[in-house]
């Protein structure tokens, strides 16, 4: 059976054509085209300016993953219906939905953050996993902790009430003037905490499986602009405490998870799970699976990896910009 997979939530066009034959999944094509450099340029993603590429690149992209892919017989679609940015949804949906209709396919919906835990299964062996699964989620949009008690049986345990772990990342290197995006900016220059800044782990030992990134950011922003030289050793530091604050609550937040609901097997996913650092620290002290970097950021590998697991259906596709698992 052949999937081709439509991801377009946020800023990247991305198209995949995977195979499975019994257990084996292939990929046979996978493009993500990023519209970070254009973005970088306003310092943040501007949807309808998002909306605008996708609808330019997402053809040439279908048409170089066929090409990629040499040409196969397209058994089902998959594309992305939520969540993410509602104009940039509906260009992968509308694309996806004719394109069902030329190839006489059906066409499944697929939740993006699903799309964000299945990148665990894009090339690892499926039956090497434990239920329960914790799952941790860091993305640009989304921190969330879900309990998988089987495959497809999500239960969300707790989330962030303002900014995503990977907006925090955004914002601070904004406010720092490294650009965007900023999480592979901080990490960058995380080398050292020489200035010794210390700054907040929000909620860190409070009693829930929540999280709040906003107050480190204000807390970076109020240092920032008390200091009257911002000198390559401060900026050094601040990244270093940013980064090493943000892997502190998650940390802490998922190993309070995986011990309550007594979890044999911690999987990641998101863009922020793409930081070297945090991959470390999750790996030494949780022994976390996590996908390898290139599927952490949005894939449209994902979006098939997951459409396998679900039966086909005729309900209509909408774009649904706060889609819940
Ligand atoms: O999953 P993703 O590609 O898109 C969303 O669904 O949001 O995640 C993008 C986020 C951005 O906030 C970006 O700064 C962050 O992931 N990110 C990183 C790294 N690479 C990407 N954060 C920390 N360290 C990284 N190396
Ligand atoms: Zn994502």
């Amino acid at each position: 059976m052949v999937i081709l997979a439509i991801e377009t939530s946020c800023d990247d066009t991305a198209v995949a054509i995977l195979e499975k034959k019994g257990k084996q999944l292939k990929i046979l094509s996978n493009i993500v085209s990023s519209q970070v450099k254009l973005h970088a340029k306003h310092g943040g993603i501007w949807p309808f300016l998002a909306k605008r590429e996708h609808q330019k690149n997402l053809p040439v992209i279908f048409k170089r993953a066929m090409k990629m892919a040499k040409n196969p017989k397209i058994d089902a679609m998959a594309v992305t219906e939520g969540p993410g940015l509602e104009p940039c949804l509906w260009v992968g949906i509308n694309f996806a939905k004719d394109l069902a209709k030329k190839l006489k396919t059906p066409l499944m919906p697929i939740n993006h953050i699903e799309g964000h835990i299945m990148a665990n299964f894009i090339e690892n062996d499926s039956a090497s996993i434990k239920f329960p699964v914790v799952c941790l989620i860091v993305s640009g949009g989304h921190t969330q902790l879900i309990l998988m008690k089987d495959w497809l049986k999500y239960k969300k345990i707790g989330e962030t009430r303002d900014d995503a772990a990977g907006e925090c990342f955004d914002k601070t290197a904004r406010i720092l003037g490294l650009g965007y995006p900023g999480g592979p900016a901080i990490s960058k220059m995380a080398k050292h905490n020489k200035a010794k800044i210390t700054l907040p782990r929000p909620m860190i030992n409070q009693d829930n499986y929540d999280f709040s990134f906003s107050g480190l950011k204000t807390a970076v922003l109020y240092n920032y602009k008390s200091q009257a030289k911002k000198s390559k050793t401060y900026i050094e530091s601040m990244c270093f405490e940013i980064q090493q604050s943000i892997i502190d609550v998650l940390l802490k937040k998922t190993i309070k998870a995986a011990r309550h609901y007594k979890a044999k097997t911690i999987l990641l996913g998101g863009g922020v799970v793409a930081n070297k650092e945090l991959r470390k620290q999750f790996k030494l002290k949780l022994k976390a699976i996590m996908p390898k970097p290139s599927f952490c950021t949005d894939n449209a590998a994902m979006i098939g990896t997951a459409a396998f697991l679900h039966k086909k259906t005729k309900r209509k596709i909408e774009a649904k910009a706060n889609l819940e698992l």
